[in-house]
């Protein structure tokens, strides 16, 4: 007997207004300080999400490739040692990879339930359609929230696989990681397991490719954070009027994304009734994207409180999985 297709549910703890709010209080804070920036989350909008999509098929971009690839062949020993009935995908985005995790943990017949949690409502609620009509049987129960704030919010219960994967963790700075992997061992069980990505150290013109492409897929996504904050608070960037900056920080092993505004101008931000002036040359810096070794990502699990498991790389070491299990 074949299973039926179970409806995709949606939870939501981030309703327009919550989002609003935060966007306020990001932008007013972040275009104030003398350094200007702003958070990564807000690139994500449903343009940004596929313009992120865009950037993972990219030549340069490595990151996903090789990710896809250890999953490929990993996913069974991944499956084996979590026993996982629940897996839980936190900044899931289009849940693409996942399949090739859910199609490991459906081969052992554990799996149950699929629970991605992502900020971006549409692509998330667009996935979760597209993969319940794929896997029949599996309950797909997406929640919409921020995997800082709302981590105690995931369903609990049974033998959950928590994988967090893209190398998003390098996206949070090092005092957002200290949090965010500390909170996480709290929310988790004895019988739970973390499945982290990251993304490696390596030559650097490799590094900077991955973030500044020829055919400028990665200029408009940064860019796009300009026009979110135009349609959502009535600004007045001119995106054109700020360039695209890639730089790798050596000492802080991670690729900074900035938008260097190319003219001094002064913006306005007409819900927050703000104005911001931008010298020539002034940077806003968007994202940063830290890259890993093995020892630095088993000390910081450790730190937080994890015991690390495993960890999987390829010849080349461009990526890394790791799995871990909560102190308790
Ligand atoms: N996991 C996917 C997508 C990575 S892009 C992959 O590996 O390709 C990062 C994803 O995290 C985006 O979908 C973005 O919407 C989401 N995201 C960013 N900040 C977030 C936050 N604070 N809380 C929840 N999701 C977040
Ligand atoms: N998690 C992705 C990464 O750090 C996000 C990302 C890829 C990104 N390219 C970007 C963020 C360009 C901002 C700008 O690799």
């Amino acid at each position: 007997m074949t299973a039926a297709v179970v409806p995709p549910t949606v939870e939501v703890h981030l309703g327009p207004g919550d989002l609003r709010r935060a966007l306020e209080d990001d932008v007013r804070v972040g275009l104030s300080a003398p350094d200007k920036w702003l958070a990564p989350v807000w690139f994500y909008d449903d343009r940004g999400s596929r313009l992120f999509d865009d950037i993972t098929r990219l030549p340069e971009y490595y990151p996903t490739r090789a990710e896809r690839l250890l999953l490929q062949t990993q996913a069974a020993a991944v499956a084996e040692r979590s026993g996982a009935d629940t897996l839980v995908e936190l900044g899931a985005g289009t849940c693409d990879k996942t399949r090739v995790l859910l199609d490991a943990l459906r081969r052992r017949n554990s799996l149950h339930r699929y629970v991605p949690l992502d900020v971006s409502r549409t692509t998330l609620a667009d996935a979760a359609d597209g993969l319940a009509h794929d896997y029949p049987g599996l309950h797909v129960h997406a929640v919409v929230g921020d995997f800082h704030r709302h981590l105690d919010r995931l369903p609990s219960g049974g033998r959950r696989l928590v994988a967090f994967l893209g190398g998003t963790i390098g996206n949070l700075t090092p005092d957002q990681r200290r949090r965010f992997l500390s909170d996480l061992d709290g929310v988790m069980g004895p019988d739970d397991r973390l499945l982290l990505g990251t993304d490696l150290v390596k030559d650097r013109r490799r590094l900077l490719a991955a973030y500044d492409d020829t055919a400028g897929v990665t200029a408009e996504f940064n860019r796009n954070v300009l026009h979110v904050l135009n349609r959502e608070l009535g600004a007045s960037f001119d995106p054109q009027r700020f360039d695209h900056v890639a730089w790798w920080d050596e000492q802080a092993s991670w690729i900074e994304m900035r938008l260097r505004s190319t003219t001094r101008q002064t913006v306005k931000i007409l819900d927050l009734d703000l104005e911001v002036t931008f010298d020539a040359g002034e940077d806003l810096r968007t994202e940063i994207s830290a890259k890993f070794t093995h020892q630095r990502v088993h000390d910081e699990l450790q730190q937080a409180g994890f015991v690390v498991e495993e960890m999987w790389d390829q010849p080349g070491g461009d990526f890394l999985l790791t799995l871990a299990r909560p102190g308790c």
